[in-house]
């Protein structure tokens, strides 16, 4: 295959099109009413998404908290408590990770850390034997992710990134839509986020650390810093040292849908960014606000914005993403989904679907659909090649930026000139953390 058609579609063969639709809907198989197998689960990273993550577990039937940790003392108690009115046990507490994975009766844990933590978290666990869900983006870098992957093929555990769309069932039935050419030839691929926590946090004076908090086990392997609420918990994401900002944090989910549609394998032909703080504001952010990306393929653009301070966008909506064909367009986000038809004349080229609403999100089918593939080795819907490719493309997009260059990659997928870029594409962990070695 050209190395630049990294774009095929599958035209519409019912067997196809039916794994497309329903490759892991995220059902639970074992028989209804057979009492389930007991899975004692663990959560790293307590405050807001890990903890959604963990509700959702503890609702499929023989799944129990078997410890939460935390570096922050008050998040931690104050999940203690939730899980205890969740299921009337009380969960061991932890503020070292790696004191939980010491236990031999925990089969898995979910990681939702800030993305600096995701690979040392991830891998460490994997050798520590467990199963692992990982939130989005799978890692802070590109290396990072690599060696996640490769972990996961080592230790021959079951790891799920918290892409959790693809296991939105109208997201599926979307796919399936692209993939049997519904849309026609497809010519660009648009997608936006505009958020407006996206122009970042207000600038705040360093201070001391807050009580309670491990602060040196908070940065972990990121260099040191004083303490300073504007790039702590929550808004981390608009600091390199600790995220990538919109595109890596929206971008991880929504440039994962093209990919996946598309079967798109690999890097794109090029990419080049445009874009920088145009809010106007004097925010704490290291990125650029506003920022247009540029992917190029063989026969298909597509296209990133982003916009943080906006609440609104294209098609009246404030994110999410249009695969435009010549016979129409398919505009999706989490809330639903519409075709917009081409028309030749009067004719309109394909039906038009007005706006239907989607159901659930995916988010506990996700947590549902881990939790299917450790007991019955089901299919899962997001493995960790999906999660590294949607963090890849995020992050191609900011060294792009950061530079100042168009990125390109030759025949076999090797970034040109890569040198240029290493010291952005594989971290420098602060002593005495350590690049995992496989
Ligand atoms: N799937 C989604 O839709 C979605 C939504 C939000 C966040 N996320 C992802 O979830 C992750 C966490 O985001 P968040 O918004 O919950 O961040 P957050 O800052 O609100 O929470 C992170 C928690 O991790 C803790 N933590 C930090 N270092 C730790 C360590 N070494 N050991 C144990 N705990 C540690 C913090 O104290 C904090 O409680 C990110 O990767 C983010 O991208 C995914």
């Amino acid at each position: 295959m050209d190395t630049y058609s990294r774009r095929r579609f599958i035209k519409t063969t019912g067997g196809a099109l039916a794994s497309a639709m329903t490759a892991g809907l995220g059902l639970n198989r074992q028989s209804p009413g057979s009492p389930a197998e007991r899975l004692s689960v663990g959560l790293i990273g307590c405050r807001n998404m890990g903890f959604g993550l963990l509700q959702h577990a503890l609702k499929v039937p023989g799944v129990v908290c078997r410890g939460l940790c935390d570096v922050d003392r008050n998040v931690l108690e104050g999940r203690r408590r939730d899980v205890e009115k969740q299921t009337g046990e009380t969960p061991p507490l932890y503020s070292d990770y790696r004191k939980l994975l010491e236990d031999q009766e925990l089969d898995a844990v979910f990681i939702g850390t800030p993305d600096h933590w995701h690979c040392l978290q991830t891998i460490h666990a994997l050798q520590a034997g467990k199963h692992v869900y990982v939130e989005k983006p799978l890692a802070r870098t590109i290396t990072e992710g690599e060696l996640i992957r490769e972990a996961a093929r080592t230790y021959g555990k079951v790891v799920q990134v918290g892409q959790h769309q693809r296991s939105g069932a109208h997201w599926q039935k979307v796919v399936g839509m692209i993939r049997d050419g519904h849309l026609g030839s497809l010519r660009t691929v648009r997608l936006w986020a505009n958020f407006d926590y996206g122009k970042g946090p207000e600038r705040l004076p360093d201070e001391p650390v807050p009580e309670g908090v491990d602060y040196d086990m908070w940065l972990g392997p990121a260099p040191k810093r004083p303490f300073n609420q504007n790039r702590f918990h929550g808004v981390w994401r608009f600091d390199w040292d600790y995220g990538g900002g919109l595109i890596t944090d929206w971008g991880a989910h929504l440039l994962d849908i093209p990919l996946w549609a598309l079967e798109i394998d690999g890097p794109p032909q090029s990419v080049s960014s445009v874009g920088g703080i145009f809010s106007g504001e004097d925010r704490a952010i290291d990125m650029a606000d506003t920022q247009s990306v540029v992917y190029q393929f063989e026969d298909v653009n597509m296209v990133w914005e982003h916009n943080g301070g906006l609440q609104t966008g294209p098609y009246e909506r404030n994110y999410g993403l249009a695969f435009v064909g010549n016979r129409g367009t398919l505009v999706v986000n989490r809330e639903g989904w519409q075709v917009i038809p081409e028309r030749d004349g009067n004719q309109p080229l394909v039906r038009e679907i007005p706006f239907r609403e989607s159901g659930e999100g995916g988010h506990g089918a996700h947590v549902a659909n881990f939790i299917d593939s450790i007991r019955t080795g089901a299919e899962l819907n997001c493995p960790v090649e999906a999660g590294r490719l949607s963090a890849f493309y995020g992050h191609i997009g900011n060294i792009a930026h950061r530079t100042d260059e168009r990125l390109r990659w030759n025949e076999a997928g090797a970034l040109i000139g890569r040198d240029r870029y290493e010291h952005l594409i594989t971290p420098q962990y602060r002593s005495p953390w350590q690049l995992p070695r496989l």
